[in-house]
């Protein structure tokens, strides 16, 4: 078993970073990749920047250059559902891209042809989720995430988002890994902690809440890695 960790941002693996030993470091394709062990596992950690296509090239990296044979996504996203609030944690069981938009063809949004309109979280994975929760006391919910080359501090767009995919949360990486590991076979999870509300104050609560909420969401990951068999 090799674990990926993948965040889009510094402050999404820096957490991680601090936790794990032995960390090789390999730059390639114009990033860092940390090679490291946690209680014992192997791990492969690195953050993309920001977006669908730096994610899909980490992630296609990750899997192929580094051998990794699952992949778990830690970092923060905007909230859609009204019960999610700073710093609570989010797991996508399916995800989709709200900026894929081939309607004028009468496709639904999100979808085209050969793809589809969600992508499915490893079951596995998630029940592994539920059951770190249940023993660290904290609620983590599950719904859907939507994932699109934009920051969305606005409330029409979030309320489209909301209306079109019953999206929970949206965030700017994780429906595009979702269509990388479905493709490869590599199954996934991605976590993500509320840094803000998607809303016309979403950009300051993001620079406000970022570290903490990534925080929140790396330590999560590593209890979940202990957990792994
Ligand atoms: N990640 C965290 N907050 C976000 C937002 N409001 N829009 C897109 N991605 C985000």
């Amino acid at each position: 078993m090799k674990i990926a960790i993948m965040g889009a941002m510094p402050e999404e693996i820096e957490p991680l970073l601090n936790q794990v030993e032995n960390i090789k470091e390999t730059t390639y394709a114009n990033n860092k990749y940390y090679e490291a062990t946690y209680q014992g596992k192997e791990v492969v950690i690195a953050y993309s920047k920001i977006g669908k296509v730096f994610a899909s090239l980490t992630a296609t990296i990750l899997i192929e250059k580094f051998g990794c044979d699952r992949l778990l996504f830690s970092g923060v996203a905007g909230a859609i559902n009204k019960n999610l609030t700073i710093g609570d944690l989010i797991v996508a069981n399916k995800l989709c891209q709200h900026d894929l938009d081939i309607s004028a063809f009468g496709h639904p949004f999100g979808y085209v042809p050969e793809g589809s309109q969600f992508v499915h979280s490893d079951e596995g994975l998630i029940d592994i989720a539920k059951e770190v929760a249940s023993k660290l006391t904290v609620h983590l919910y599950e719904g859907i995430i939507a994932t699109g080359d934009q920051f969305v501090a606005d409330s029409s767009r979030k309320a489209w988002i909301s209306d079109t995919f019953c999206a929970d949360a949206l965030e700017m990486e994780g429906g595009s890994v979702a269509v990388v590991c479905n493709a490869m076979n590599v199954p996934f999870f991605i976590l993500r902690a509320i840094s803000d509300s998607a809303d016309d104050n979403a950009n300051v609560d993001f620079d406000t809440f970022l570290q903490n909420s990534a925080k929140v969401s790396a330590n999560f990951i590593l209890n979940m890695i202990e957990a792994m068999e």
